[in-house]
């Protein structure tokens, strides 16, 4: 079965088709000012911790793991501190599934300096 097919699978998540960010946060986490509750984030989160693996598992797991993390965390929040975000398109089907997913719609942002 491809991996995207598991990840709209109401065996694995709930409420598979929604965007629903939230269900990725750690437990504790204290980034945001009102932090859903922690029992409503269990609900959401997949049963099967072995469904997303975008870096492997076990002892051949990617080796840049971190480092990619890091790097990924680090870019979206220099983006997030510098620019106001907008995005006034239409959002249908924004992705296209080749060997990876892929963005299926021109990603026409507009960044406006935070001053
Ligand atoms: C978003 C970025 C990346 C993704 C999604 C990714 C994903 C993966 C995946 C799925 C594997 C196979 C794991 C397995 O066999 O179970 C892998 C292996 C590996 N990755 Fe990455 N990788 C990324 C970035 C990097 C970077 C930046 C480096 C180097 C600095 C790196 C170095 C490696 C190495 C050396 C292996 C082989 C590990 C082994 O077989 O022992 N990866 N990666």
């Amino acid at each position: 079965m491809v991996a995207t097919s598991l990840y709209r699978n109401e065996q694995y998540f709930a409420r598979p088709l929604e965007y629903l960010p939230e269900r990725w946060l750690r437990s504790n986490t204290t980034a945001t000012e009102n932090p859903p509750k922690e029992e409503a984030v269990r609900a959401l989160r997949t049963s099967n911790p072995l469904i997303f693996l975008s870096f492997g598992v076990g002892p051949r797991v990617c080796l840049g793991r971190r480092v990619s993390e890091l790097e990924l965390e680090l870019g979206i929040a220099r983006l997030v501190r510098n620019f106001q975000i907008e995005f006034h398109h239409p959002v249908d089907k924004p992705f296209k599934s080749l060997f990876v997913n892929m963005p299926n719609m021109p990603l026409k942002f507009k960044f406006s300096d935070i001053v």
